[in-house]
């Protein structure tokens, strides 16, 4: 899935090249690392979902990678998560039969070893074959409002194959988040999911009816254009825009999650890219031609093409971001509020 557009990252993250195509960590994208994981190791190639905007990043991406796509679905216009997962399974039914394994990937994560997190993908096969959804959880560290939080039977047991799950709360609010993190028997969801494509077309049929019949009209319709399959965009103008985890993971019963165990992170703002990026000795992430002086904990990055030179003289905290047409400064504990910047702007045009 990369068909999102990750408003919290601006200014680098813009809806016309979103943050799971730009090199945040390293000298790859999040998309090309997260199609990386999934090579050989009895992975078949991946079917890319994406919206029509991304087209060409998408295949240039994975031509640079050395990666050949099993096909790339294109959405007409974006309608969240569970409308790209419905379309990718009722292809994969058709394409390699119902009882296909699929494993949900986003692309917005990083994973720094790919061998332990393809061994608990692996762990997490009987389940999947047994008909469960399969959920991977994260050890929260905090009271994420950002994430899904898991319930497992057994926090403990999780740490081998899947244990059923009791509940799922999508994104809860602040109170509700820090009573999960405190009652200590929550998982956060990583927004990896394992199942057969028979599985989750059975869940969506239960759970989410509404979709099906749009979502099915638009795969019969594919037309096929220079590699893309482009789902029908008539049936698809119809279908609402939901995100998997409320639209059938909330409310299915057959469940089942294995802790990740991996380092993991959702790179979803400034402060986690802050993070994770290599620091200097007093903590700063330096990116482009940006300097720190006196400066503790900052993120600072300029990606001009070397017209702005940014230089944070005794700061603490402070993220800094300047791209040609738009800079973002603000401190490291509003990072999480970057969208709705984003969105401020959008309306004064
Ligand atoms: N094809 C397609 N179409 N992909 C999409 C769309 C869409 O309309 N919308 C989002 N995506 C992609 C994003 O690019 C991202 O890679 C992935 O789907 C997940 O979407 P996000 O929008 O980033 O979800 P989230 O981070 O708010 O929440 C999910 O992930 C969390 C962990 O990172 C949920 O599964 C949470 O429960 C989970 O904790
Ligand atoms: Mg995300």
């Amino acid at each position: 899935m990369c068909g999102g557009t990750g408003t919290r990252l601006w200014p680098l993250s813009r809806k016309s090249y979103p943050k799971q195509f730009a090199r945040l960590l390293s000298a790859r994208s999040l998309f090309q690392e997260a199609a990386s994981r999934v090579q050989g190791d009895g992975f078949a190639a991946p079917l890319v979902v994406s919206a029509v905007d991304y087209r060409f990043i998408v295949t240039e991406q994975l031509v640079d990678t050395g990666i050949d796509p099993g096909a790339v679905l294109l959405e007409p216009e974006p309608r969240n998560t569970a409308p790209a997962v419905l379309a990718a399974a009722t292809w994969l039914a058709r394409t390699a039969g119902p009882e296909a394994l699929m494993l949900i990937t986003p692309s917005d994560h990083a994973v720094t070893d790919p061998d332990a997190f393809r061994a608990r993908i692996r762990a997490g096969i009987p389940a999947a074959r047994a008909g469960a959804l399969v959920l991977f959880g994260i050890t929260p560290t905090h009271a994420e409002t950002g994430y899904g939080y898991l319930e497992p039977e057994g926090l403990a047991e999780a740490q081998g194959g899947a244990v059923p799950l009791r509940s799922f709360v999508e994104k809860p609010d602040a109170d509700q988040a820090r009573a999960l993190l405190e009652g200590d028997r929550h998982l956060w969801n990583s927004g990896l999911f394992l199942f057969t494509a028979q599985t989750i077309l059975e869940a969506f049929a239960a759970h989410a009816p509404d979709l099906c019949a749009p979502v099915t009209a638009a795969v019969d319709g594919v037309r096929h254009d220079l590699g893309f399959a482009r789902l029908d965009p008539d049936p698809w103008q119809t279908v609402a825009g939901i995100s998997l985890d409320y639209a059938v993971m909330e409310r299915a019963r057959n469940l089942s999650v294995l802790r990740l165990e991996t380092p993991w992170s959702d790179l979803g703002n400034w402060d986690s890219v802050a993070q994770h990026s290599p620091r200097d000795g007093n903590g700063n992430a330096l990116g482009g031609d940006a300097m720190a002086l006196d400066c503790t904990g900052t993120l600072l990055r300029s990606e001009t093409g070397g017209r702005q030179t940014l230089v944070g003289l005794g700061l603490k905290d402070i993220i800094a971001v300047a791209m040609p047409d738009g800079v973002l400064v603000t401190h490291r504990d509003r990072a999480q509020d970057v969208g709705q910047a984003v969105a401020a702007l959008r309306r004064s045009g």
